[in-house]
């Protein structure tokens, strides 16, 4: 190899494949982050490349948003953590009040009208298989983007993928399914993608879980296979305040097919309307009423701060 080709197939510097140079040359403020102790620039947060969280996908996190400035459903977001932390015998570094204190400050320290809130705990850096030290504790803040508003408007696709995550039940940081899922969907124009069990029953999506309204009205969402999802959990109670029956169960292919509406709930998406999956057709083909009365119900509660 010449000179010349070392020199033209050199790695980039570590400062040019972050995301915040872009920010920097828009001359957008950078976020402070939380990383293993101490509050630094984005650009100033580091961890060791021997992390365990990098090199055997050993790590778990949360994210979540805020609204009105405030963390909502941290407490139920840190649940879930220190539960996952308990399942994978990972020992948290720090408690729960003290993670909810970094990520008020945080908050403060960043001032963004709304942010989306990430904590990721890995086994930290080590040479062996197993942890030798000290887990990482990350806790980053950055602006909130909403999802495109043209989603809760028309509806979007989704493609179904065998694919799945190992340990569904838990949010590890293996998203190595999702990533390779999300950019299939994206190639073959679905707007995203979902993972379905052998019979080829709908389980979760990549970053999300799904709902069905079948006729009745009743409501169906898979509970094995897939992440207690939080904002699940809040629509659920919120169709059954409404008198809505929520069944638990597969979401089968047959079911799809008698449809009338399908949506989708995630932290930072809310409620997104499913208007196709695959080549089938949910109902109409337009987001529908129910999915529409359960998102502004969610909304109201999550920017009120009102029991579910
Ligand atoms: C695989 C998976 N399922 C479901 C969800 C939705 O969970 P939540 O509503 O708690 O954000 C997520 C969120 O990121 C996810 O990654």
């Amino acid at each position: 190899m010449s000179t010349n080709q070392v020199e033209n197939s050199r790695t980039p510097a570590f400062s040019e494949r972050q995301p915040w140079r872009t920010l920097k040359m828009t001359n957008k403020r950078l976020p402070f982050y939380f990383c293993n102790g101490a509050y630094l620039r984005a650009d100033h947060a580091t961890i060791s490349v021997g992390d365990l969280g990098l090199i055997r996908g050993f790590g778990l996190f949360e994210s979540l948003r805020t609204y009105g400035g405030k963390p909502f459903l941290l407490a139920e977001h840190l649940d879930r953590l220190f539960h996952a932390a308990k399942t994978v015998g990972l020992k948290p570094p720090m408690r729960r009040h003290g993670i909810a204190r970094v990520v008020r400050r945080l908050l403060k320290k960043n001032r963004f009208a709304e942010s989306l809130i990430r904590i990721v705990m890995t086994g930290g850096p080590s040479s062996a298989l197993l942890p030798l030290g000290p887990p990482t504790l990350i806790v980053m803040a950055d602006e909130f983007h909403p999802f495109p508003p043209w989603q809760y408007e028309k509806g979007i696709s989704l493609m179904t993928t065998p694919l799945a995550r190992i340990h569904p039940e838990i949010k590890s940081t293996v998203y190595f399914s999702a990533v390779v899922a999300a950019a299939q969907a994206g190639r073959r124009g679905f707007t995203e993608a979902v993972y379905v069990d052998r019979k080829g029953a709908l389980l979760e999506g990549t970053t999300y879980n799904v709902f069905a309204v079948l006729p009745g009205p009743r409501l169906i969402t898979p509970r094995e296979g897939v992440l207690p999802g939080i904002t699940a959990d809040c629509v659920i109670a919120l169709a059954r305040k409404s008198e809505l029956p929520v069944e638990r169960r597969p979401l089968s292919r047959s079911m799809l097919r008698r449809a009338r509406e399908m949506f989708i709930t995630s932290s930072n998406r809310e409620v997104i309307p499913v208007i196709r999956v695959d080549r089938v057709r949910i109902g109409d083909g337009i987001p529908g009423g129910v999915t529409q009365q359960l998102h502004a119900a969610y909304r109201a509660v999550a920017q009120n701060r009102l029991p579910p």
